[in-house]
């Protein structure tokens, strides 16, 4: 097309060396960067990173667009340490600059449209939000995990309404510099165990 060959002109002119790679391969190279980090630095994580970061979480899709997350930000020593107590796998929460509790208004099913088939996919939307948060951080060279958290105990801690439900937390956190130059290892699973194609059945030949 005649305006992408102008701008690619343009962007040649501008960035000689700077090579131009498709969307496609930049959010892939985001994805493989991406890996749980769970020990920081001091560093903090600067507000407007992080309102970034909640842009990401904000614009996520939802079912039916009900959004029905709710991002309580925790920078607070003493509260972070808290939740770290009620989380099994967590017990570095408390070093994260940011940590992150999405919760789930059990509330917003009432603004869809239609009704949800599947109340679970409430909270599948808010997991949605994490990802979206996470790839984000990743492209800003700030680490993330998710910790699991059970719904009682830090419903308490957070002293919750009782319509929300803890669905998990997101440590937000500068990488240690040791940490920074080493690429993520993602063990997984090969993709012909996880793809299964269900072609259409054949038409008939014949009579
Ligand atoms: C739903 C969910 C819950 C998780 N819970 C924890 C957790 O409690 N503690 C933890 O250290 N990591 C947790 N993780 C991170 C996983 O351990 C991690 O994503 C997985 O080992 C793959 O590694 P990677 O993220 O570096 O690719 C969780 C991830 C997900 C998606």
């Amino acid at each position: 097309m005649k305006w992408e060959q102008d701008v690619y002109c343009i962007y040649l002119l501008m960035f000689p060396s700077i090579p131009m790679t498709s969307s496609y391969d930049q959010i892939l190279a985001i994805m493989r960067k991406r890996c749980s980090i769970r020990y920081f630095s001091d560093a903090p994580v600067d507000h407007e990173s992080l309102k970034k970061i909640l842009e990401a979480g904000r614009i996520s899709p939802s079912v039916e667009n009900v959004q029905p997350w709710h991002f309580h930000v925790i920078v607070d020593t003493a509260l972070k340490t808290k939740l770290m107590e009620t989380s099994c796998y967590g017990n570095f929460i408390a070093g994260a600059s940011v940590f992150i509790v999405i919760t789930c208004d059990r509330l917003s099913s009432a603004e869809a449209h239609c009704i949800l088939w599947n109340p679970k996919e409430m909270e599948y939307s808010c997991a949605m939000a994490a990802q979206s948060m996470m790839l984000l951080a990743t492209s800003m060279n700030i680490g993330s995990c998710w910790v699991s958290l059970h719904h009682g105990p830090a419903h308490s801690v957070m002293q919750l309404e009782g319509h929300q439900v803890v669905v998990g937390g997101l440590m937000l956190g500068h990488m240690k510099k040791s940490d920074e130059a080493t690429p993520c290892e993602h063990q997984r699973k090969p993709m012909e165990s996880i793809v299964t194609y269900h072609e259409k059945p054949k038409k008939k030949t014949g009579r």
